[in-house]
């Protein structure tokens, strides 16, 4: 510590004015001095009194009383106090004030504890006495510059840190939304019979109980088994789906439970199977009806004990993991002719949802057929406003034998055909959709072969009039809210049998 590498008598102009910092207030800096000798104490206040608050104290008690009072933020002690060595007063300084900056006055050279004290990051600087004024504010300047520097740096690094948890905050709260969105949002639908099992999903959703669902091809279990996933507090681990009906019998065991290398012909590596991936998390087993005897014992027992068993290994394995069941097949009766394992029935119909086929819910057809329509146009880039009313007379009133699914191929198909059309017509379905040209004003229409499609119709429209004039209170406006002319409507509901509430 002989020579000071940061002398400042080396580096400034001899005489260079001596502009003061000024603390974040505007005002002066705050400084202590703790010295039991008045003269000392006056001699550091003449030095530094024109630029800094100066408060002095007698001891290490008194220094102690004035930094809770005062905003110190530079501190310069005696190497000895009354019964108290200044490295132990300014250890005090550091629990109560972390960020003043501490000096230490030293007389005689006890060289080592001061330096330690130094390195320890404990004291800034030590003051030999005597001092040289000059220096002494320099000393004084810059560790104030860096102290403001310091505080800076802190209210700078808190400021990061607030504006990062509030991002991640956001980060969480939008993740929240994305899945919410892959839970409920892609499930369109109003319908009385599609809200049921909203309802019994939002539920389940909230457990770990076994869901069977049941339902036509297309109806929409995959996208039901993702969403009570993804609604529950599972959804951080995996979503793993195998299809039973896909893979030979030793295959899909090995998919489902993994094996030990040598298993079988090809099984060249230890492998884990999905009911390891998803540990946490949930597996979907589509097409359950498909599954073997052999199979179906291996999935009671991970039903039963959460344990599975690789192909080839002597050891079985816990597992935690939640699962959901789909088929389009009739199980109970598969059970009834002995296709299908009771017990495994009954431990995979926990809650059991039946997803309704779409010609249940016509009232759906339209909000995803527009959906399909949205997604159509913003993938293939076109500029189709929607569908003519007798288009989508023609959707509403199809079987939709194959579901949601068939309307979404449908929608695609015709969006892919459109050409530059910027309207949906009749014309423009498939042939078995369009079925026979629409007759709505023909007396017979009722008799055609797809009379079933016909009283769909009629009793969507009947609804939609009903509402309408219930809406509006007067025929031309509900006409013109249905985009008919009046004539038309009076027409229509004649021929619908509905009564005429009387002229207006
Ligand atoms: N309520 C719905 N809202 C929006 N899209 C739906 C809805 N139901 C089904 N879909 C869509 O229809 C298609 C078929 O659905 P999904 O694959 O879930 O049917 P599935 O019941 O699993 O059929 P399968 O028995 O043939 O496996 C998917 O593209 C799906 O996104
Ligand atoms: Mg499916």
């Amino acid at each position: 510590m002989a020579s000071d590498p940061s002398d400042p008598q080396r580096s400034d102009p001899p005489r260079a004015p001596i502009v003061a910092p000024i603390d974040s207030s505007g005002g002066p800096y705050a400084i202590l001095i703790v010295d039991d000798e008045e003269g000392i104490r006056e001699s550091l206040e003449l030095t530094l009194g024109d630029d800094y608050r100066v408060f002095t104290a007698r001891n290490a008690q008194e220094g102690l009383e004035i930094l809770e009072r005062e905003p110190i933020a530079l501190v310069i002690a005696d190497q000895v106090l009354p019964g108290m060595t200044g490295v132990e007063f300014l250890e005090k300084v550091i629990e109560r004030r972390p960020t003043a900056i501490r000096m230490m006055l030293t007389g005689y050279a006890d060289v080592a504890s001061i330096v330690r004290a130094v390195n320890e990051g404990r004291i800034y600087r030590y003051i030999p006495k005597p001092w040289e004024p000059e220096e002494l504010r320099v000393n004084v300047r810059r560790a104030l510059e860096s102290y403001s520097l310091a505080t800076e740096n802190a209210s700078l690094a808190a400021a990061l840190r607030d504006a990062n948890e509030r991002l991640r905050q956001e980060n969480l709260y939008l993740r929240r939304e994305v899945e919410r969105r892959y839970a409920f949002e892609n499930l369109i639908g109003s319908s009385p019979a599609i809200l049921r099992v909203f309802e019994v999903m939002e539920k389940v959703a909230q457990t770990d109980a076994t869901v069977l669902l049941t339902g036509e091809t297309g109806t929409g279990k995959d996208l039901v088994a993702r969403a009570i996933h993804y609604a529950g507090a599972r959804k951080n681990a995996r979503f793993v789906a195998q299809n039973c009906g896909a893979l030979p019998d030793t295959l899909l065991e090995s998919e489902l439970f993994g094996h030990k290398r040598g298993a079988f012909t090809g099984a060249h590596e230890d492998k884990k199977g999905l009911f390891e991936l998803a540990h946490g998390g949930t597996i979907f087993l589509d097409e359950i009806g498909e599954t073997n005897p052999g199979m179906q014992v291996r999935l009671l027992r991970v039903l039963q004990d959460g344990e599975i068993r690789p192909l080839g290994a002597s050891d079985v394995r816990k597992v935690n993991v939640r699962v959901i069941a789909a088929t389009n097949r009739d199980l109970r009766k598969m059970v009834q002719d002995g296709g299908f394992r009771e017990d495994l029935y009954y431990r995979l119909r926990v809650v059991e949802i039946g997803i309704p086929p779409l010609r249940e819910r016509r009232e759906d057809i339209p909000a995803l057929a527009h959906h399909f329509l949205e997604d159509a146009i913003a993938r293939m880039g076109r500029q189709i406003k929607g569908f003519t009313n007798a288009a989508m007379d023609r959707l509403v009133a199809h079987q939709w034998s194959g579901n949601v699914r068939e309307l979404e191929n449908e929608i695609e198909r015709i969006v892919a055909l459109a050409g530059d059309a910027d309207t949906i017509n009749v014309d423009m379905l498939s042939e078995h959709v369009r079925g026979r040209p629409a007759q709505d004003e023909s007396p017979d229409s009722a008799e055609t072969e797809s009379s079933d499609m016909t009283a769909a119709v009629d009793d969507l429209k009947r609804k939609l009039i009903r509402q309408a004039l219930e809406d509006t209170g007067s025929k031309s406006k509900a006409a013109e809210r249905l985009g008919i002319p009046r004539q038309s409507l009076q027409k229509m509901m004649k021929r619908l049998g509905m009564k005429d509430a009387g002229a207006d």
